[in-house]
């Protein structure tokens, strides 16, 4: 029996063309894919003839259990299919990649991981926020709000020493908290924020304004889908998509 294999494809940010050509040629010849939420559909169109199993990951809505989604590769690998498992952004970051990536090898499974755009990179870049702008910015942290058991344990009066920029994933419902903690560390409440929702999207949404306000801001702005929260000097640049529909708040 010829051997399957698994590739894990970041699909980027959300915008279908920031996907990389491997992952876009992967999914052109896969057999099967199985895919997250923010997994853009235009990129499951690339694989018309491809069996495609949605397999969820929205907070408080998954499909299936993470062992699910590994047995689930794993049987398909084992009929020899060439499965596609394609994650948002990149597989690796705040994705749960490497858990999958563990699993499979554990069990003789080939795997090949082809990276994505993080959604950190692609929101920055969609608001016109350049993260590590020389003025502004020496180191660039990606942080998420949520860990495996809640709230991360996190070195936050790290996170609030000047000269860097914080990336925040899963925060929109933890601001008020991010907000303390990065206070209470030291950094000043006139800290320029940036709310990117859907960023790279059509719909992106770009909500700023200053730390000491960003529980009022995002509950201003009524965020609702994904979105990274920018803490730091640089974020002041931030502005609307290049399809603009920019939420002109100023809480
Ligand atoms: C489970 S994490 C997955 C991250 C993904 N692996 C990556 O590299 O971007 C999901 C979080 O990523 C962020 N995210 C993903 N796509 C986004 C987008 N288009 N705009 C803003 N934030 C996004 C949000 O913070 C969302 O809650």
């Amino acid at each position: 029996m010829s051997r399957g294999r698994v590739y894990l494809v970041g699909a980027g940010p959300g915008d279908p063309d920031l996907v990389t050509v491997k992952g876009r040629r992967l999914l052109e010849t896969a057999d099967a894919v199985l895919y997250d939420h923010l997994a853009p559909d235009a990129l499951l169109e690339l694989a018309p003839n491809a069996e495609r199993v949605y397999v969820g990951k929205k907070k408080s809505e998954h499909a299936y259990s993470q062992e699910e989604i590994c047995a689930m590769l794993i049987e398909r690998a084992r009929r020899g299919l060439t499965v596609v498992r394609l994650k948002g952004g990149d597989p690796f970051i705040f994705g749960r990649g490497g858990e999958e990536l563990a699993y499979l090898t554990e069990r003789g499974i080939p795997v090949e991981v082809v990276p994505g755009i993080t959604a950190a990179l692609g929101c920055a870049a969609a608001a016109g926020l350049s993260l590590t702008h020389r003025d502004h910015a020496q180191a660039l942290t990606l942080v998420t709000a949520e860990g495996k058991a809640g709230e991360p344990a996190l070195d936050w009066p790290a996170l609030a020493r000047p000269g860097q920029m914080l990336a925040i994933y899963m925060g929109v419902a933890a601001a008020g908290r991010i907000a303390r903690r990065l206070l209470d560390g030291g950094l000043s409440a006139e800290t320029p924020v940036a709310v990117v929702e859907n960023g790279t999207l059509p719909e992106q949404r770009v909500a700023a304004g200053t730390l000491g306000r960003l529980e009022q801001l995002v509950a201003a702005s009524g965020t609702a889908g994904p979105a990274i929260i920018f803490v730091g000097e640089a974020a002041r640049a931030a502005h609307g998509a290049a399809e603009p529909q920019p939420l002109a708040l100023a809480v």
